[in-house]
């Protein structure tokens, strides 16, 4: 959000200003005053002129105003509607852009892993962050992670008993991390997941460095479950609807808080996990793996006790497994 903006939001939050004041306050032209609250306006800020002066009334629910408050170094970047906001980051990351983060309220071309489709309709939280970190590629599945922790705390916030399941898939749980017996038995189905979030990150670097990573992070919100596929769900089937302005700052905020602290981000992950101490079938490249999951490795290799020993999973897709 452009400064001046900023500063009229700031100045108006304390109570009406009129014109005149306000110019003064920011030292600019009463014309381009008007400009900046006909602008902001258009943004969807609700500015009342009043004898008093312009009012500032609600902050709107969602959008650019994602910004407004936001205690992160993130510029938002928001669109109504758009394909693939990874797309978008992309192409912002190929111009050098760095902490953009953009936005949409529903994607309608959404990728996400395996080549898998992302169905992404109106009222979710779609968005993709524009990062250069100085971190050599082996490092970047640490992002990832984070991210995955940083959903599942802004959920829990808002009163969601989120999980995160290897490797970086949020779900609607219990909310009894880690606190699940794990029960070997003859017969185990999968449990049918209830999931809240995807993580999709995509990278370009050289061997020893990495040019700019793309996290894209898909949270269903305020979205009804008929409009989302089987074994989804979303915020809104849990606690009804919240405030996504709120919820994406707060996600925001906690992914700047791992990224400058990455020694915290596997504790974090580990705290937050469903996936340790479950019966756990992953698919592989090179093979099908079952086992108990007992712990988790940087940068996000999954350790497995098989009854052949123990196994580190590097990559695959996982399944919780209960007795049948
Ligand atoms: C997955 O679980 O398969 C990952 C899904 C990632 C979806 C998000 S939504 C925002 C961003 N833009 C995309 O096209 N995909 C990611």
């Amino acid at each position: 959000m452009n400064d001046t903006r900023r500063a009229v939001l700031d100045a108006l939050a304390d109570g009406p200003m009129s014109g005149p004041e306000l110019a003064d306050a920011l030292d600019v032209s009463r014309n381009a005053v008007w400009k900046h609250v006909e602008a902001l306006r258009k943004s969807g800020f609700e500015i009342e002129s009043t004898s008093d002066g312009y009012r500032l009334g609600e902050i709107p629910e969602f959008g650019p105003a994602v910004e407004y408050g936001l205690e992160a170094p993130f510029a938002i970047e928001y669109h109504d509607s758009i394909g693939s906001t990874n797309d978008r980051a992309r192409e912002l990351a190929g111009e050098g852009a760095k902490d953009v983060v953009v936005l949409t309220d529903q994607q309608v071309g959404g990728r996400g892993r395996l080549e898998r489709e992302w169905v992404g309709p109106s009222g979710g939280v779609w968005s993709s962050l524009v990062l250069r970190p100085e971190i050599p590629p082996s490092h970047a599945p640490l992002l990832t992670l984070a991210a995955a922790v940083a959903v599942t705390r802004a959920a829990r916030e808002a009163g969601v008993p989120a999980e995160i399941k290897w490797p970086n898939d949020v779900l609607l749980t219990d909310g009894e991390a880690n606190e699940r017996e794990s029960e070997q038995g003859a017969d185990e189905i999968p449990v049918q997941p209830e999931k809240l979030s995807g993580i999709l990150t995509e990278m370009e670097g050289e061997a020893d460095r990495v040019s700019w990573v793309v996290v894209g992070i898909g949270v269903n919100v305020n979205i009804d479950a008929d409009e989302l596929p089987d074994g989804a769900t979303s915020v809104q089937e849990s606690v009804g609807t919240i405030n996504r302005r709120v919820f994406t700052q707060r996600l925001l905020e906690e992914f700047d808080t791992l990224r400058a602290a990455p020694e915290k981000i596997l504790p974090a992950w580990r705290d937050h996990a469903a996936t340790l101490g479950q019966r756990v079938r992953v698919e592989t490249r090179t093979g099908t793996v079952v086992g108990t999951a007992v712990d988790i490795e940087s940068p996000g290799v999954l350790v497995v006790e098989t009854d052949e020993g123990t196994v580190r999973v590097h990559a695959g897709d996982c399944e919780h497994l209960r007795p049948a």
